[in-house]
């Protein structure tokens, strides 16, 4: 089975991902990995931290030559902000008065619950592992599990849809959320200059009063063939896979697959794609289907149509004019910690969920077409193909 793991702290040495069950002979691209971790880092919003941080994966086991060989791949992100710490976090040696406790939980983040099941006297540690610095390590395992889609012809990206009030006004195209991807430049992510504007207005709005916002990205799996993931067991759905995969990404709190919130307002003879059979091929198939409310999955199962996935991020929690909370130490009113922090990370969370889109659907994947080596996984892959168009 693939699966992935990571470790480290938001300011600690470096991150670590690990991923096992890939395949041999996926060919392992750096500038491509480095290119994915660049992606998170972007986005109009961003805080301080991300202007020293320049990621790069460096890969200690399980490639060779450029490819993958069947074992695990171990692979480091170096926090350079790491040094600029050794003092501020909890330290035995040193200058305990340089020591910055977070004396404050901050409401809507880890801290408090942290600090209670873990007994610590104060957030820092807590809040060093629940920061979303993690999602990095996320994003280089994610960009493996691309490389290894890309194989078999499936893409996933994202783009933003919501920042604030403001929302994308019309839909996207696949090109379009492909050329987003391909840009140098971008503020929010999003494929309409104008509709991104009124998102720039949204985070140019929090910024001048010390607030923050929050907003909804869409990810979209193109090229997945009908019959990945399975109806037959609740934790094979494709469905539920993805669910768990976008909710698991800090400051996500809700998942939406197509049409998922607005179907639950509106009648079933609007809402369900209907079925035609075109003769020719369309999408893997002869079958045709007139929308995709369905966001590409039916019964856990995918149908061949674009996978549509919607994570809705809360506004970030740390804020420059702080809500009230409790001293640690004194358990007097005091405000909240504050910490450098980012104000709006929309377009960031949605790269960080299409590696866990990525992740996701490559297990599947695997389930599903198998093999040990590369070619061995094709060469299923293109019989089902085969036995799909003539059905
Ligand atoms: C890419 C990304 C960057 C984030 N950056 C910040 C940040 O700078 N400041 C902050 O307070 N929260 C940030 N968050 C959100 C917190 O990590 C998250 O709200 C917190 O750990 C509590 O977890 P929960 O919101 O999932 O309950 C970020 C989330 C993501 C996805």
């Amino acid at each position: 089975m693939l699966r992935f793991s990571t470790a480290g702290e938001s300011h600690g040495e470096s991150l670590v991902a690990l991923v096992s069950g890939l395949p041999a002979g996926v060919p392992v691209d750096q500038e491509f990995i480095s290119r994915e971790l660049w992606r998170r880092q972007r986005g109009y919003g961003r805080g301080g931290r991300m202007r020293i941080e320049r990621d790069t994966a460096h890969i200690l086991s399980g490639v060779r030559h450029g490819k993958t060989i069947g074992s695990p791949i171990a692979m480091t992100i170096a926090n350079n902000d790491w040094k600029n710490w050794t003092e501020i976090l909890p330290v035995e040696e040193g200058d305990a008065a340089k020591h910055k406790a977070v004396a404050s939980p901050r409401p809507g983040h880890a801290d408090l619950a942290g600090a209670l099941k873990y007994n610590f006297s104060d957030a820092r540690y807590v809040l060093e592992r629940a920061s979303a610095r993690e999602s990095t390590a996320r994003v280089a395992a994610g960009s493996l599990a691309k490389l290894l889609l890309r194989e078999v012809g499936v893409e996933v990206l994202s783009h933003v849809i919501r920042v604030g009030k403001a929302e994308l006004s019309r839909p996207a195209k696949w090109e379009e959320i492909v050329a987003l991807s391909e840009k140098d430049e971008v503020l929010l992510n999003c494929v309409d200059a104008e509709d991104e504007a009124r998102m720039k207005a949204e985070v140019d709005g929090v910024l001048r009063t010390g607030d923050t916002v929050g907003g909804v990205f869409e990810v979209v799996v193109h090229g997945l063939p009908p019959g990945v993931g399975t109806h037959i067991n609740w934790d094979e759905r494709l469905d539920g896979l993805l669910a768990q995969a976008v909710m698991s990404l800090q400051a996500v709190k809700a998942v939406e697959i197509g049409r998922g919130v607005t179907a639950a307002e509106s009648l079933g003879s609007t809402v369900h794609d209907a079925i035609g059979y075109e003769g020719a091929e369309e999408d893997f198939t002869k079958f045709s289907r007139e929308h995709n409310n369905a966001g590409g999955i039916e019964g856990g199962i995918s149908n061949g149509k674009d996978v549509v996935v919607r994570g809705y991020l809360k506004p970030i929690s740390t804020l420059r004019r702080p809500l009230g909370s409790v001293s640690f130490e004194t358990r007097e009113p005091v405000k909240a910690a504050y910490e450098r922090s980012d104000v709006c990370v929309v377009p960031a969370a949605g790269v960080a969920s299409e590696a866990m889109v990525a992740l996701a659907v490559a297990r599947l994947v695997l389930e599903k077409f198998g093999g040990d080596s590369l070619g061995e996984l094709k060469r299923n892959y293109i019989g089902y193909l085969e036995q799909i168009k003539q059905f």
